[in-house]
């Protein structure tokens, strides 16, 4: 089985390449763009004024299986990324039960080998992410789990905190982690300042994620253990982890689209589709975010895809779940307003979706090189397109981005040399 893509442009960061060129695909691995396929058995697909690239890793989603799956399932998530041009996911462990033991991430990981693109995922740091007793980290690993993650729900504890660091380190894993200070964030609505004093919500001070971010840096000093600060949010946490960095500390870190593309002025409408955790910032956080993302301080883009029915979404803005749906609209987004503004290029915006997460992540993916299982994104870097909430492959309906004219459109997913989603 051979599939030929013809005269694309060629990008893959992994090796600095960004040329014209074929890519050969043979029995699912890459080839090399100077072979010719052997056999009858293929087809050639015209990349003509599209850009070829390593497939997409999205390293934030939440997939919502076990337990809620009228919001999303491993299927429906999956057929979403694809759709997204992501190959690879990496769920988060918020689901019921939480995948906290080995039960569950065989269950995720066993679910998921049916699934569209690869599926991966973390386990939680504590037992029912109740942040007071660790999980078995070492069982998840050995089952199958490749980071361990707090997300949704922060360690409050420090000391915990660093046992799960230390244990993440002895079972060579990075610890993902989500930033909050809960203390600070009570019953909070939405970016402190002057928007939610105007709209008369709860306000959610920057300092609840830079606290978090500071100290979960600092823990990384003392223990050696990779972490990776998820969804960074705020300007503070961006000059954290250039510190951080500058010191040689093993830190990482992802933000995600709505972190600059949108400030908390999405919320002046009530859209509680904008309500998002962390939550939406200012004009100054957007530039701090891109000015992070343009020196590698920011390490990779990842979406925090967090599908809720409407009925958690529909309601009074503080009884609204956090989240928004991102897989659909991640590329797009980044080739609006990103590589179209000159922020980044876009050899550099595809490194950041796919051989950094891979990196950071430990995977071999990411890369288009020689003998490399073929996971490849076929997309059009000039196509305008209108966001058709409806029309999405995800179960949530839940973006701002409804409506919305972006550039770029996703053209080919292929996992493992088979065409997973395609807009013929
Ligand atoms: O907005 C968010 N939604 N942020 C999180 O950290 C969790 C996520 C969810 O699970 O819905």
């Amino acid at each position: 089985m051979w599939l030929l893509l013809k005269g694309g442009r060629i990008v893959d960061p992994s090796r600095g390449i960004d040329e014209g060129g074929d890519l050969l695909i043979q029995d699912g691995r890459i080839v090399g763009g100077h072979n010719a396929p052997v056999g009858e058995d293929g087809r050639t697909i015209d990349c003509a004024g599209l850009v070829v690239a390593p497939g997409l890793i999205d390293m934030h989603v939440h997939l919502r299986e076990p337990g809620y799956e009228h919001k999303e399932t491993i299927a429906t998530g999956a057929r979403a990324a694809a759709a997204g041009g992501f190959t690879t996911i990496l769920g988060m462990p918020n689901t019921k039960p939480a995948i906290d033991n080995r039960a569950v991430v065989e269950y995720v990981l066993n679910e998921g080998a049916d699934a569209d693109v690869n599926v991966l995922t973390t386990g939680a740091a504590t037992k029912g992410n109740d942040g007071a007793e660790m999980a078995e980290i070492g069982d998840m690993v050995d089952a199958g789990a490749v980071a361990i993650s707090d997300d949704a729900f922060p360690v409050q504890n420090a000391d915990l905190m660093r046992r799960v660091m230390e244990y993440s380190r002895m079972f060579d894993v990075p610890v993902l982690t989500h930033c909050e200070d809960t203390s600070l964030t009570l019953d909070a609505v939405m970016n402190e300042g002057v928007n939610a004093t105007i709209l008369g919500l709860r306000p959610w001070p920057r300092q609840a994620e830079s606290i978090m971010v500071i100290r979960n840096i600092l823990l990384s000093e003392l223990t050696g253990c990779p972490v990776h600060i998820q969804h960074v949010s705020a300007l503070e946490s961006v000059g954290e982890v250039r510190w951080a960095k500058n010191r040689g500390i093993p830190v990482t870190c992802e933000t995600c689209p709505q972190y600059f593309s949108l400030t908390d002025a999405a919320l002046n409408t009530y859209n509680s589709n904008a309500k998002v955790n962390p939550p939406l910032r200012t004009d100054a956080d957007v530039e701090a975010i891109k000015a992070g993302l343009a020196d590698e301080t920011i390490d990779a883009i990842a979406t925090d895809h967090a599908p809720h029915s409407l009925e958690d979404k529909q309601v009074e803005l503080q009884y609204a779940a956090f989240g928004m749906v991102g897989l659909e609209t991640a590329l797009p987004l980044v080739l609006t307003n990103l590589v179209k503004p000159n922020v980044l290029s876009l050899c550099d915006a595809i490194a950041k979706m796919t051989i950094a997460p891979a990196r950071i992540l430990g995977l071999d993916s990411g890369t288009l090189a020689d003998g490399a299982v073929a996971d490849v994104t076929i997309f059009d870097p000039d196509a305008t397109v209108t966001v058709r909430a409806d029309e999405f492959k995800s179960m949530g309906r839940n973006t701002p981005f409804d409506g919305v004219e972006l550039t770029g459109k996703v053209i080919a997913t292929i996992v493992a040399g088979k065409v997973v989603s395609s807009d013929e």
